[in-house]
């Protein structure tokens, strides 16, 4: 008998290795900087679900790497029971752990449109659901077209009154729902609650026409930092 369990372990360890490595995979590294414990940040991703990682903690996964649309964002102050329900007080997702749909602002977020026709990704850092986390967006092979992206100005601290929000600064379209909030790319404009959030971190997008993209080759591998600094 113990012959036999060792000969199974054997071959299941040998098929294990013989598994082919997942092709046309997009890798994601989520790092949590944030020193101190009040940082705990909940991780997101859509695809993906989420995760609690505590200060240093790191989650990596790997998605399609055709997702047309893969969002990352950061949840502050969560409980969750076991089953993994429960609420955050910034980025909820439906009182989920395990993320399924879209966050509640207010949160900084990154978003990848994956190999495109060009071959190449698409990413961006994005405020147009408001800041709770400072947020990096970092490639691992830079270049002068693949670069990082950083925010991490202390939007908080400087919240204009009207988009203060518990745990985070709320994006002018969440708080007005009127001609501030630049839902389509035909009615927008920017607005000075939008050069607020420009002035202090310019490399993220602040309203729906601010889409500059950059690029990096297909199936490079992404590192999203929280409080990179
Ligand atoms: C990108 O898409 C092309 C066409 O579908 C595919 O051949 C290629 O393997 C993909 N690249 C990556 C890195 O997944
Ligand atoms: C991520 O976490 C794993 C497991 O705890 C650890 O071995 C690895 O060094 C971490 N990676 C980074 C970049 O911190
Ligand atoms: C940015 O938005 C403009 C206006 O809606 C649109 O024409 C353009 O294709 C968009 N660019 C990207 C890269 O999404
Ligand atoms: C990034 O650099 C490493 C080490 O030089 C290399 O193995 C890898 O293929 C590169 N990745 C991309 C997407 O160019």
């Amino acid at each position: 008998m113990a012959s036999h369990g060792l000969i199974s372990f054997f071959f299941s360890s040998l098929f294990l290795h013989l598994l082919p490595p997942i092709t046309n995979a997009f890798t994601l590294e989520i790092i949590n900087n944030c020193p101190y414990r009040a940082y705990t940040v909940w991780a997101a991703a859509l695809p993906g679900g989420g995760r609690q990682l505590n200060p240093s903690q790191n989650w990596t996964f790997s998605i399609a790497s055709n997702a047309d649309n893969c969002r990352v964002w950061g949840r502050t102050n969560c409980e969750f029971k076991d089953g993994g329900v429960g609420r955050c007080e910034t980025g909820d997702c439906g009182g989920r752990l395990e993320c399924s749909t879209s966050g509640k602002a207010p949160y900084t977020g990154a978003g990848f449109t994956l190999n495109q026709t060009d071959g190449m990704d698409y990413y961006h850092l994005s405020l147009t659901k408001g800041f709770n986390v400072p947020m990096s967006l970092s490639p691992e092979n830079l270049s002068s077209k693949c670069k990082a992206l950083q925010c991490s100005a202390d939007i908080i601290g400087q919240c204009p009154a009207p988009l203060k929000a518990p745990g985070g600064c709320n994006d002018p379209c969440t708080v007005f729902r009127n001609e501030e909030c630049c839902t389509t790319a035909a009615s927008c404009s920017k607005t000075p609650y939008n050069e607020f959030f420009k002035h202090l971190c310019p490399q993220a997008w602040s309203y729906p026409k601010d889409n500059s993209t950059i690029t990096c080759p297909a199936g490079t591998k992404f590192r999203v930092t929280f409080c990179p600094i």
